[in-house]
């Protein structure tokens, strides 16, 4: 599936822009991700992308949430791997390598790098890792995104919490100005 067809699907299970614009935004960490440990950009992207397929509908419903977006991956002929690291975004047993561990991480930081883009003039544009880092720690900003999930990546992935945080703005910059974040 290439990424035409992919926000097509995007397009068509999803109910709201913020959903879209969170999907948008993972795959572009994941993908900058993906270029850091030398892995595959497009498989990587994609998981990003469609990790919250169902979210719209699902909700926070844990029982069903992951494995729809599963279901209608299958149904739409997307590759295994990809499904996997969807379901891993979710439910733990599918964590099994560093791409399926690597969207939980990309999943909390893209929330955090979107809220303080919003916030900021320039929106993603000459964001620092700094300015990150104090958004992290201020627990009332974004009271939703999982600091943990933030703060464990080296121990998750192996890359230290401020080249994650820079790789990640890098991503979500490259994405910016298909969901209103460029400056
Ligand atoms: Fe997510």
């Amino acid at each position: 599936m290439d990424r035409e067809q992919a926000v097509e699907l995007v397009r068509e299970k999803t109910e709201k822009e913020t959903t879209v614009r969170h999907l948008v935004s993972v795959e572009g960490v994941m993908r900058a991700l993906a270029r850091r440990f030398g892995e595959d950009e497009g498989v990587w992207g994609l998981v990003g992308l469609f990790h919250d397929l169902d979210q719209d509908q699902t909700h926070d419903d844990l029982e069903r949430h992951a494995y729809q977006a599963a279901e209608w991956l299958r149904e739409a002929g997307v590759e295994e791997r990809i499904v996997t690291g969807v379901l891993a975004h979710a439910h733990e047993e599918h964590r099994t390598d560093r791409m399926t561990r690597a969207i939980v991480h990309a999943d909390a930081l893209a929330g955090l790098l979107v809220a303080s883009a919003l916030v900021r003039p320039q929106k993603a544009e000459g964001m620092k890792v700094s300015s990150v880092k104090k958004k992290l720690k201020e627990r009332a900003f974004a009271p939703g995104v999982n600091r943990e999930e933030v703060t464990s990546v080296e121990e998750g992935i192996g890359l230290p919490l401020d080249e994650f945080i820079a790789v990640g703005i890098e991503g979500l910059q490259e994405v910016a100005g298909e969901i209103e974040l460029s400056g």
